[in-house]
């Protein structure tokens, strides 16, 4: 099997199990294999160039061969390329990167813990929140509330916090003590002629009633990305954190912020806690730490949680939580320069200058015929599909019309991606992306939508009913 015509991708389908894979699928239409990257482009084996309209996961910020990420990961491996960060031992830059996240954090935070993944921070998270309520001597505050179509990760802790119901079939999630709360998507949640304000109302007072009907004193947490990326962009109905946080406040209920996506810039300022308004007790981090050009994330942990979690450690004997790999020495490193390189470029500003490109590149689909809403913030947003404008009809899902849209995109060099809810196509570029660069993608998707229309209208498509 090691011939010459084995191809990798094909090499990919026998062999890897893979994340996200359409298993049925994957035999007819294998993989794209990608061999480099330059600035906002990925290059696959037969040399073809793709924008990546979507920074890989949300990730890539500063592109795919930033000279600065791969000095800094190479110094570090030269010097030491791993060694622990636990028991009684630490490397040099672990210290300092959770001193500079602490000072810009969107709270107080007294400790920053490492790992590897947004998952594996997100469940830390959920373990910090449960230690810290045995600490204070409330054993049964432990219940977790997520939101329906949230997006949290996939280990069975995050996992249950995600509330995409296609992550849970057959894998015997959520577990227990997680709850999931109302999907704050104004264009499809509202009721007919509810303001935005109207409608966060309304889920607030959802919100309040499942903490009042499950007792306040079994609730620990409550846990939100500030901009639901996996859904599908959804930017959060005007005053909506306003009054969550202020039903979290009355129940005692901590903030556990998912900045997985919204961190680093994503949403127009440093964190999507800051762009609207969110003082979180606990915040996780990951992809843009180091702009995924290593693995690594990070939980903030609030000073308000700090001093009982220090002093339950002391009374156990030791904080009995770690990774083999918790702030391992090359991903800091290059966190660090990520760190280094928002100052010296003045990433904010940058990202400032495109937000409006972006967003009004986007609604300027609004009127396209397939469309149903545009949503956006930052440099982030998506475009919804509908079958039937006035009514916001979604398409058939067997139809998969996001999916034609997305391979379409492919073919004309955009990377996009499909989102959980909905016909929505997401857009993320990499934050060094330019203005030039921004209106190629628009032409591009626009000439996908076209294309997407003429597929729909030759096969009447609008008329299929689910099944
Ligand atoms: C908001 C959010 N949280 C957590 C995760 C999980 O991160 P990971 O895939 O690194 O475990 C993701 C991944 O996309 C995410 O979007």
């Amino acid at each position: 099997m090691t011939s010459r015509n084995y191809s990798a991708a094909q090499r990919y389908v026998d062999n890897v199990l893979p994340g996200y894979g359409d298993i049925a699928g994957l035999e007819a239409t294998p993989p794209v294999i990608m061999t480099r990257g330059q600035g906002i482009f990925v290059y696959d084996e037969a040399g073809k160039e793709y924008i990546e309209g979507a920074a890989g996961m949300w990730c890539a910020a500063f592109g795919f061969n930033e000279q600065a990420l791969i000095d800094a990961a190479v110094e570090q491996l030269h010097k030491l390329p791993y060694y622990i960060n636990l028991t009684d031992k630490a490397t040099t830059p672990t210290g300092e990167l959770a001193e500079r996240l602490k000072a810009i954090a969107p709270a107080p935070m007294a400790r920053v813990f490492f790992a590897n993944s947004g998952s594996e921070a997100n469940d830390t998270m959920v373990k910090l929140v449960w230690y810290y309520n045995n600490a204070i001597g409330r054993p049964k505050k432990k219940k977790i509330i997520g939101r329906r179509m949230g997006f949290h990760g996939l280990t069975i802790g995050a996992g249950s916090l995600t509330g995409i119901p296609a992550m849970h079939t057959a894998f015997d999630l959520p577990i227990a003590n997680v709850l999931h709360t109302d999907f704050p998507h104004y264009y499809r949640e509202a009721l007919p002629g509810e303001s935005e304000e109207a409608f966060a109302t309304r889920l607030a007072i959802n919100l309040d009633a499942l903490i009042e009907q499950e007792g306040p004193e079994t609730v620990a947490a409550f846990v939100a990305e500030p901009v639901m990326g996996a859904a599908g962009a959804i930017v959060p109905p005007a005053t909506y954190f306003e009054k969550i946080q202020a039903v979290l406040k009355k129940h005692d209920v901590l903030f556990m912020a998912d900045e997985v996506i919204t961190g680093y810039g994503r949403t127009g300022k440093m964190f999507g806690c800051e762009t609207f308004g969110i003082k979180p007790d606990l915040m996780s981090l990951a992809k843009g730490i180091t702009s995924s050009y290593q693995p690594l994330s990070a939980v903030l942990v609030g000073e308000k949680l700090w001093e009982p979690i220090a002093e339950q450690a002391k009374k156990v004997g030791i904080f009995a939580h770690a990774f083999t790999t918790t702030g391992h020495p090359v991903a800091v490193a290059v966190a660090l320069k990520v760190l280094d390189l928002f100052q010296e470029r003045d990433m904010l500003n940058h990202i400032g200058r495109l937000t409006p490109i972006l967003q009004n590149g986007l609604r300027a689909f609004a009127d396209h015929p397939l469309v149903g809403q545009v949503r956006g913030v930052g440099l982030c947003g998506a475009v919804e599909l509908v079958a039937d404008k006035a009514s916001k009809r979604s398409f058939a899902p067997q139809l998969r019309v996001k999916e034609f849209v997305r391979r379409a995109a492919q073919a004309r060099g955009l990377i996009l991606r499909a989102t959980a809810s909905g016909d929505s196509i997401a857009f993320s570029p990499p934050l060094i992306i330019n203005e030039a660069q921004l209106a190629e993608i628009m032409r591009r998707f626009r000439a996908t939508l076209d294309e997407t229309h003429a597929w729909v209208e030759s096969n009447n498509l609008r008329a299929v009913k689910a099944g």
